[in-house]
Formats: structure tokens, C-alpha cells, sequence
């Protein structure tokens, strides 16, 4: 693969790094799996705490940003006589993967358990920005949505196959958009004409289905409303269902036991109620977790003043306490 294509600059701003740190508490010489690298800013305050001593996996099902973070990381992590970040007693590896795979990529490393787990769930600034993916609402590219470029179906073709009702629910399932069925409905009429294709079509036919301003408040923000775009919820539904980010979720999280050594810890950063509440019930249903959490962690209020993408994110943290030998 041609690295070079890809710049190695990240906008994404990480969440909650220090508090992470605090109850993921990284110890020099331990295994850690990043299972959401992203621009890799949680990975690297990981790696700082373990030295090259330890060992931290980063996964992404992005391949632009796996190759991304690894320019990145190479030019800050690796001095001038090596271009590796695999060093003889600890090091980075990065594995282009759903992290539902994180078992099988632990086994091809030749890491039977690891000492704490990260997922920060969603999607990344980086994403956001790319014009070719149609994450955010003005991307003149194809209305893609997918982590994966090259797994599962575009959110383009989704919309333009399934039935009325059928885009009604899954934008009302994983949205609580009130307006679903009007935008449904918007969206087979303007289907007759012309397949939907651009995120700013899509985003075109939302607004006109939902009220221009729509104001959120948020107590934790610093007491004022924001204003989020009318498009916001919909394209959110979309990219969950084409993403299956709950069926993921679900997945590793079934999964994380096997791989955790005993006392080894998880976060979970979650940005939706939907995922929070599948992060709450696991932990709360399974004593082999022991919630280090009651409560969910949300940021201070500086860091919501400086990244408002703060504003919706949970952090819950548990440790596995159960016999996984
Ligand atoms: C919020 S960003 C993570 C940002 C990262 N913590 C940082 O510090 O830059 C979420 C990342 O998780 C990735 N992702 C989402 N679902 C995934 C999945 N099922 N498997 C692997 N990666 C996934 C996305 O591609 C995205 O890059």
C-alpha cells in the first residue's frame, strides 16, 4: 500500500483523554487495544504511559486513517536510523479491521490477553472533513457514510433501494427523528426523478422536511442552547445502519472478556443514547464486570467550550473481574 497519498495530519480532537487515562491507568510494560484509533490521539497518550515497554494495538476500519496515524506516529515516535514502530520490547501496531475482529488481529500479533480495552465510538473529525465520503452535510461526494469503503452498502444505494416505510424506520430507530416519515417520503418522490446520489442532496431534502433552527439544550453546556443542523439526526440514522455500529458494539462487548487478563479494564466513549444504553446494560448485567463508573463521566466544562463535539459524549468504565482462563 502507497502511503505516501495520504497526508499524516489528524483535526480530530480527542475526548476525555485525561480521565481515560485515570481509570484505563496504563502501565508501563502493559497491552492495550485502541479498538477506534482514529487520528490516534488516545493511542499516543496510551503509549506515552507504557513506554516502549508496552505494547498498544490500534484498530480502524478506516484505512485512511490507519495509514493516517501511521505516517503520523512514524514521524513523531521513530527516530532517524528506524521507520518502525515495532521495537525489540514494546511498540504501536495497527491493524485495518472492525473491531470485531480484535481476537483474531490479538491472535496474528501474537497477543493472547491485554491489560484494558478503548473503544470511543463513532466517527472522527478526520471523516467529517472528507469531502469524498459524505459525512458532513455540504460534501459535494457520493453519500457513502461507510468506515469501510470497501465492506457492506453505501448509505447512496440504501436509500435509493429500500421501500418508503422501511426508510422511515431506520431513521426513526436509530434517530427518534420525529420527522421521519415526511423525509421518507420526500426522498421516494424525488427518487422518481433521480437517484439520490450527494450528501448535499440528501441533506437538501431533509431541510426542507424539518424546521430550519433546531435548538438543543444541553445543561452541561456551559447553560446555553446550540443549534444543530435540521440534517443532523438523519444522516446519523444513516450512517449507524450502514456502519451496523450497534451490532458492533454489541459484538465486542460479548467478546471483550475473552480478551481481557483479569482486573483489565474497558472504556467505552459513546456518543448516542442508543450505544450508552447497550454500554449500561452489558456492564450492569454481567457480574463478571465490576462498573468502575455509576455513573456516566461527561467532559468539564472547558473541554465543552473548546471541542462542542464534546458535548454528547459518556464515558463509562468497568473492569473484568470474572475467570476467563
Ligand atoms: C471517534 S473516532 C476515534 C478517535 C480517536 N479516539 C482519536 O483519538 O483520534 C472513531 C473511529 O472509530 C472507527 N470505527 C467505528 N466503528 C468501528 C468498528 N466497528 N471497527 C473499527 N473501527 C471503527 C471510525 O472509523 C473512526 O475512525
Amino acid at each position: 500500500m502507497d502511503f505516501k497519498e495520504y497526508s499524516d495530519r489528524t483535526v480530530h480532537v480527542p475526548i476525555m483523554t485525561d480521565k481515560m487515562i485515570e481509570l484505563l491507568n496504563p502501565v508501563i510494560g502493559g497491552v492495550y487495544v485502541d479498538c477506534t484509533l482514529g487520528g490516534g490521539g488516545h493511542t499516543e497518550a496510551i503509549y506515552k504511559k507504557i513506554k516502549t515497554k508496552g505494547t498498544i494495538i490500534g484498530i480502524d476500519s478506516d484505512a485512511a486513517a490507519i495509514n493516517r496515524t501511521e505516517l503520523r506516529f512514524k514521524r513523531i515516535f521513530c527516530n532517524d536510523n528506524s521507520n518502525s514502530l515495532i521495537h525489540s520490547e514494546g511498540s504501536i501496531r495497527l491493524v485495518h479491521a472492525n473491531y470485531i475482529y480484535t481476537p483474531d488481529a490479538l491472535t496474528m500479533l501474537g497477543i493472547d490477553k491485554v491489560d484494558g480495552i478503548l473503544l470511543d465510538l463513532g466517527l472522527s473529525s478526520d471523516q467529517l472533513n472528507d469531502q469524498e465520503r459524505g459525512f458532513s452535510f455540504n460534501a459535494y461526494g457520493k453519500l457513502d457514510l461507510r468506515f469501510d469503503t470497501t465492506e457492506g452498502e453505501p448509505a447512496y444505494a440504501l436509500i435509493n433501494r429500500l421501500k418508503e416505510e422501511d426508510i422511515a424506520y431506520l431513521i426513526f430507530k436509530y434517530s427518534e427523528e420525529k420527522y421521519a416519515r415526511k423525509i421518507a417520503h420526500e426522498i421516494i418522490t424525488k427518487r422518481k426523478t433521480k437517484d439520490i446520489e450527494t450528501a448535499i442532496e440528501l441533506a437538501e431534502i431533509v431541510r426542507n422536511c424539518v424546521p430550519k433552527k433546531r435548538i438543543i439544550n444541553f445543561k452541561s453546556y456551559n447553560s446555553r442552547s446550540i443549534i444543530i443542523d435540521p440534517a443532523t439526526k438523519t444522516f446519523q440514522a444513516l450512517r449507524i445502519a450502514v456502519n451496523k455500529e450497534l451490532d458492533s458494539l454489541e459484538t465486542i462487548l460479548n467478546i471483550a472478556p475473552k480478551i481481557l487478563k483479569q482486573n483489565g479494564k474497558i472504556i467505552v466513549i459513546s456518543f448516542h443514547a442508543l450505544e450508552d444504553k447497550i454500554v449500561k446494560n452489558t456492564f450492569r448485567n454481567n457480574p463478571n464486570w465490576k462498573i468502575i463508573t455509576k455513573k456516566p463521566i461527561i467532559s468539564s466544562q472547558t473541554e465543552l467550550q473548546q471541542n462542542p463535539r464534546s458535548r454528547s459524549a459518556k464515558l463509562r468504565c468497568a473492569s473484568f473481574v470474572g475467570d476467563n482462563k
